[in-house]
């Protein structure tokens, strides 16, 4: 960046930017954050990497506690601070970096470029609003004028597959059921037509059938529309049908990344393999795990030396204690942070004593 755009004051972003040939949508580069606990600071989610190219649609997974929501709040600027900070790194967007933007510049990307949907509807919802007024607003604090709104609201409760969409317009998110606001919240997010959408594990709470409603809905929506698509989810089986990369995610730093496919006929990180004893079985709707991933993750704020999965990994050996493995990587766009290429793993059936 020239050191006049540098000096310029205010938000600098500009809208709807074209990306260049092979260049990525969203980008994270060495993303640390800290959080300060009593008198102790320490860096919960270290060195992130990844990229989310146009139209591409990106997993990140891991157990709960692993960072994942932490990583994402910090690309719109949404870390709860305090305690949390970005410590460092750079974000950018369609090229342009994040860091060097207002308060102003951030909520601008936030109402227009990237649009976010949460486990809990109402984070985004306001519980004393009708449901068209919340979306009528957000479209017209984007510069709409009041009838467009109002079209564009009636089409995109339309696009979420809601039955009555004239009722639901009118109700207040109390009168709607978990499934129902998950749709409102979705419909409101693609209101204003984003390049990328960000659902932090919006199926979590909802039951499996729902769950598969709200996951084919933002399939069809993504396939219509070609924007750009981030879930987070505890649970790769989740994602399996829906994405094309996966990033796994362990104890606050980026463990195994790749294609989905690659990571599911050959996953390259011990916990990725332990992640998928857990899937449910080809042809059977029941879960069966294969193998259960042992003991707990640690603390990401108080990690000791070495490779933080080593309590639980069945393949540790004498330098997993000492030393914390980078991300190897192990093939045409796959890498992951672990000594051992998995020809070096002993038997999977190791996982099951
Ligand atoms: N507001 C907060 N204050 C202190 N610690 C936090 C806060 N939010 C998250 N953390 C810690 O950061 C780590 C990662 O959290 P998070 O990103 O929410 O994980 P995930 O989304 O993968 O479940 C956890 O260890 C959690 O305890
Ligand atoms: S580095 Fe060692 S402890 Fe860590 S995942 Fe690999 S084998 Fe297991
Ligand atoms: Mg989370």
């Amino acid at each position: 960046m020239s050191q006049a755009a540098l000096e310029t004051t205010g938000p600098a972003f500009e809208a709807g930017r074209p990306v260049t040939a092979g260049e990525p949508l969203l980008a994270l580069r060495g993303v640390g954050i800290g959080v300060r606990r009593r008198r102790r600071a320490s860096e919960i989610v270290r060195g992130v990497d990844l990229e989310v190219f146009p139209g591409q649609k990106l997993g990140i997974v891991g157990e709960s506690g692993s960072g994942k929501s932490l990583t994402v709040l910090s690309v719109l600027g949404l870390l709860p601070d305090p305690p949390v900070r970005l410590l460092r790194g750079q974000i950018t967007f369609a090229g342009q970096d994040l860091g060097t933007l207002d308060d102003r510049g951030l909520a601008r990307i936030r109402g227009a470029e990237i649009a976010m949907v949460y486990q809990d509807p109402m984070t985004s919802l306001n519980p004393l609003l009708r449901v068209r007024t919340q979306i009528v607003e957000t479209l017209r604090a984007h510069g709409a004028p009041r009838d467009a709104a109002r079209a564009r609201c009636r089409e995109v409760l339309n696009q979420v597959g809601l039955q009555e969409p004239e009722r639901v317009e009118r109700a207040f998110p109390h009168e709607l059921s978990g499934g129902m606001l998950q749709r409102v919240m979705i419909a409101m997010a693609l209101a204003v037509s984003p390049r990328l959408l960000i659902a932090d594990e919006p199926t979590t709470a909802l039951d499996v059938t729902i769950q598969q409603q709200i996951l084919e809905l933002v399939e069809d929506i993504q396939a219509r529309t070609g924007m750009a698509v981030v879930w987070v989810t505890h649970d790769l089986g989740v994602v399996a049908r829906i994405v094309d990369q996966v990033v796994v995610m362990y104890a606050g730093r980026v463990v195994e990344k790749g294609p989905t496919r690659t990571l599911f006929a050959h996953p390259s990180h011990p916990y990725t393999l332990a992640l998928l004893g857990s899937l449910p079985h080809q042809g059977t709707l029941h879960r069966q795990p294969l193998t259960q991933i042992g003991g707990t993750p640690p603390d990401p704020a108080r990690l000791e030396r070495g490779c933080p999965f080593r309590s639980r990994c069945p393949f540790a050996f004498d330098r997993c204690a000492q030393e914390e493995p980078p991300l190897i990587e192990r093939g045409p766009g796959v890498a992951a942070a672990c000594w051992k290429s998995p020809d070096e793993w002993k038997s999977p059936d190791e996982w099951q004593k």
